[in-house]
């Protein structure tokens, strides 16, 4: 009894024998293989004005024609204006890691005449893709293994480089955007602003979003260890990191991250090849970071922190799907006392609720007609009474002339009944006449 009134904790780890290996230290390993093997889902929404360059930063983000789909059947061919929702689903393989990428590509606020609730359908779409998981993960033969997770787990809302600042239209969908999926704001085509107006625009745009309560994904402080790769690479490429000292730039004096997007390689200044865009007075380079923040977003992004968005996506916005969704269900206690039998009754409840007022629904159609046919044969019964009253009038009426007719005919036949033997012996008096003559 006594020893276990110990608490757990209390005890010291027990290590294994000297010398002997069980191979439960290599868990990491196993979990690295099992998590390479599986390959990862990774769902990323694009949203803002129309012609902002999301189509074009998505392939120079993930360097391939993402929207080309040659080699990938099934996928999207895309080329120009995004005019409805698409989804476009590529593979990516890196280092032997496989990606599973989902883009959603909206169509651009700003698109059509009516765009005032525009977000809403997006917020519609991000909520459905949480409903989606929802039921998988409750239906009573769970395969959470084998599932397409299509969870958004990042939205890059791009911000027209306008230098004025963000349309009642972006604070509005931002703030809903922002309830609901981890959304990281950008600026795009952002060449076309010289770097003072950058960070001036960059700051007007930070104040809105504070002034207006915008929620936007908060980018955990960075693990030296997550990013450990890069310094090769930085190394490699004879390229700084963020700064012009090689030291980080604070994430949140970046916000909103300003990007230009380009798949073609251009010569530059100092003769090398470059993803970029030419003019007439130079070119510049999507993965300078003097020229734009293209690099630090992309490693944030899909460097250092992939793992949150999806642990953010996970833990924060889809469970606050659930508590809202069980809570208008029924309430709060409903979310802890939930299970797969509960579950089928409330189904059946509710599709009972549903069979009753498609019954009631049915029945009030049903009376409504029955009221309307009883209403035409009533008036379809008066006009007979009236048309039968007005051919009563005339009957009559025809019936009296028919009498005055007959009353004048007898009077004129008497009349004529009494001078008759007048008029004839006038007349035989004449012709008696005329013969002695
Ligand atoms: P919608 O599909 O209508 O929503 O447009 P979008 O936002 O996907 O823009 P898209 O990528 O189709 O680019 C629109 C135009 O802008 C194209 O002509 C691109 O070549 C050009 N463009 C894209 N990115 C940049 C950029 O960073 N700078 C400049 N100057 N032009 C860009």
């Amino acid at each position: 009894v006594a020893s276990a009134q110990v608490p757990a904790q209390a005890q010291p780890p027990l290590s294994a024998v000297p010398g002997k290996y069980n191979g439960y230290a290599d868990l990491p390993n196993q979990v690295y293989r099992r998590t390479v093997r599986k390959g990862f889902a990774l769902n990323i929404i694009v949203v803002g004005e129309t012609g902002t360059g999301k189509s074009t930063f998505i392939n120079s983000l993930f360097s391939s024609d993402i929207y080309d789909g040659k080699d990938s059947p099934g996928i999207s061919n895309r080329i120009g204006q995004t005019i409805q929702v698409e989804k476009t689903r590529v593979t990516l393989v890196e280092k032997g890691v496989q990606v599973r990428l989902t883009i959603v590509d909206v169509p651009g606020f700003g698109h059509y005449v009516d765009n005032s609730n525009t977000w809403e359908s997006v917020v519609a779409y991000i909520d459905k893709r949480y409903h989606e998981y929802l039921e998988r993960e409750m239906s009573i033969k769970r395969d959470l293994e084998g599932y397409s997770d299509d969870r958004i787990h990042c939205c890059l809302y791009f911000i027209a480089p306008n230098g004025h600042g963000l349309r009642p239209l972006d604070i509005q969908a931002m703030k809903a955007l922002g309830t609901k999926v981890n959304v990281i704001p950008v600026i795009g085509r952002a060449d076309t602003l010289t770097s003072d107006e950058c960070k001036e625009f960059k700051e007007k745009i930070r104040r809105e979003l504070k002034d207006n309560g915008i929620k936007l994904y908060d980018f955990p402080a960075e693990n030296e260890n997550d990013v450990e790769d890069e310094e090769h690479d930085s190394k490699r490429n004879g390229r700084h990191k963020d700064g012009e000292d090689g030291k980080k730039t604070p994430v949140n004096s970046l916000i909103p991250f300003s990007v230009i997007g380009s798949s073609t390689f251009v010569d530059t200044r100092d003769g090398r090849k470059a993803r970029g865009r030419k003019y007439p007075w130079g070119t510049v380079e999507i993965d300078n970071p003097d020229h734009c923040d293209f690099v630090v977003l992309r490693r944030l992004l899909l460097r250092v922190h992939l793992s949150d968005l999806m642990d953010v996506t996970n833990d924060v916005h889809y469970e606050n799907y659930r508590v809202e969704y069980f809570g208008k269900l029924g309430g709060r206690n409903a979310i802890e006392q939930r299970s797969p039998l509960s579950q089928l009754e409330t189904e059946k409840k509710d599709s009972e609720v549903r069979i009753n007022k498609m019954k009631n629904e049915m029945q009030t159609i049903f009376d409504q007609k029955v009221r309307e046919k009883i209403k035409k044969l009533e008036d379809t019964e008066k006009d007979l009474e009236k048309k039968y009253a007005n051919w009563d009038k005339e009957w009559e009426a025809q019936r009296k002339k028919l009498e005055q007719d007959r009353t004048d005919y007898e009077l004129m036949k008497k009349q004529l009944g009494e001078i008759y033997p007048q008029l004839y012996s006038i007349l035989q008096d004449e012709l008696l006449r005329s013969t002695n003559q």
